[in-house]
């Protein structure tokens, strides 16, 4: 029995991630075969990427999903967003070689106002939206607080690509296979600073501390996942575009019907673990499969990652207060 279709929106269709994300959708990958969906795709209204856009849209025809029931392209947010039940906010500045995301927190922070304003106004009560689009904690909080008239729980973003660069990196290391690997979450910012947190994941149900060495862990484990990105950037030339899809079909597969194991999403913070509410930071999270997460409480933290989250905390309020004229007081 086939569900009533539902509307996804996705910005930035013509771009790499894009590219690799869009048949993930329309093949029943990220809602499940048994799910149609209506693509709306929302892109730069400049020759270029409308002429990609239109070729993306000509291959997707050409794989004649059964799952496809529409698609069209959108040059104003406000179209593009009308009644959608999930958004992927994945279009903003790519960050190149030798960038920093924070020089991108202005520009990127004008295009998430718009945005999260045009959610606010259009967009089904329910949305879901997840920001990949870089610094994707912040354009999070960004359109979240530009969006007053939806719950702030619409509004993730993606540290999905860094949890799952953790598990792959575990697995390697203790020569078992990612589906050994449980409860692994990295707390905080989608940055250099996050924090990958081995010591509340399991390894075939041991903890997986157990198999490792601190020293692994400090010089090895918490760097290489953080800086991943910026590795993947100077080998490729370009950021990681296949794996980023792959994980925002992981986050959302997940938040949409919910997972057997815990998920890092980065959320509206409740408060919990001294975050300060409402920044959006990256939780083990629990996906109860009608929709809804929590955040995974009563964890415990030893010192060393308190004070990682601290620091995430402090790099999250400074990116808060450089775009502050971007959200409403
Ligand atoms: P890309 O440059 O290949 O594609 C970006 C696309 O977005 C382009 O087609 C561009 O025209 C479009 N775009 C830009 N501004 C737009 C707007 N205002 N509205 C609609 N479309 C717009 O970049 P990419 O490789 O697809 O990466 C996209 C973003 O994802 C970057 O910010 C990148 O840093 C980020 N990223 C995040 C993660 C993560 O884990 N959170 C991982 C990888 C990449
Ligand atoms: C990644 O983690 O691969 C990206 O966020 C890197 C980037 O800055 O685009």
């Amino acid at each position: 029995m086939m569900k009533e279709p539902v509307r996804v929106a996705v910005t930035g269709p013509a771009g790499n991630i894009g590219y690799a994300i869009l048949f993930r959708i329309a093949s029943g990958a990220m809602f499940g075969p048994d799910q149609p969906v209506h693509l709306s795709l929302l892109e730069r209204p400049n020759p270029r990427s409308s002429a990609a856009l239109k070729g993306v849209m000509m291959e997707l025809a050409d794989c004649a999903f059964p799952l496809l029931k529409s698609m069209r392209a959108e040059q104003d947010p406000r179209e593009a967003f009308r009644d959608a039940d999930y958004a992927l906010l994945i279009g903003a500045r790519p960050r190149g070689p030798g960038m920093e995301r924070a020089d991108l927190l202005e520009a990127n922070a004008a295009i998430f106002r718009e945005q999260g304003r045009a959610l606010n106004e259009t967009a089904s009560r329910n949305v879901k939206v997840i920001v990949v689009g870089n610094p994707c904690n912040t354009n999070a909080w960004i359109a979240m607080k530009n969006a007053p008239d939806l719950a702030p729980e619409c509004f993730s973003a993606m540290l999905r690509l860094d949890q799952n660069r953790a598990m792959a990196m575990l697995a390697e290391k203790t020569r078992t296979d990612v589906t050994d690997i449980r409860h692994m979450a990295v707390w905080g910012n989608h940055s250099p600073s996050m924090a990958p947190d081995i010591w509340n994941a399991t390894v075939k149900g041991e903890p997986a501390d157990n198999f490792v060495t601190d020293q692994w862990i400090r010089e090895e484990f918490i760097p290489t996942v953080g800086k991943r990105g910026s590795a993947i950037i100077a080998a490729r030339g370009a950021s990681s575009a296949a794996s980023a899809a792959s994980a925002a079909v992981d986050h959302m597969h997940d938040w949409a019907l919910g997972a057997d194991d815990w998920v890092t999403m980065g959320v509206p913070s409740d408060g919990s673990y001294g975050v300060p509410e409402g920044m959006i930071f990256g939780f083990p999270c629990i996906a109860k499969g009608d929709g809804t997460y929590e955040i995974v409480k009563g964890l415990t933290l030893n010192e060393e990652q308190q004070a990682r989250i601290a620091k995430n905390i402090a790099d999250l309020e400074e990116e808060m207060a450089a775009v502050k004229a971007f959200v409403p007081d």
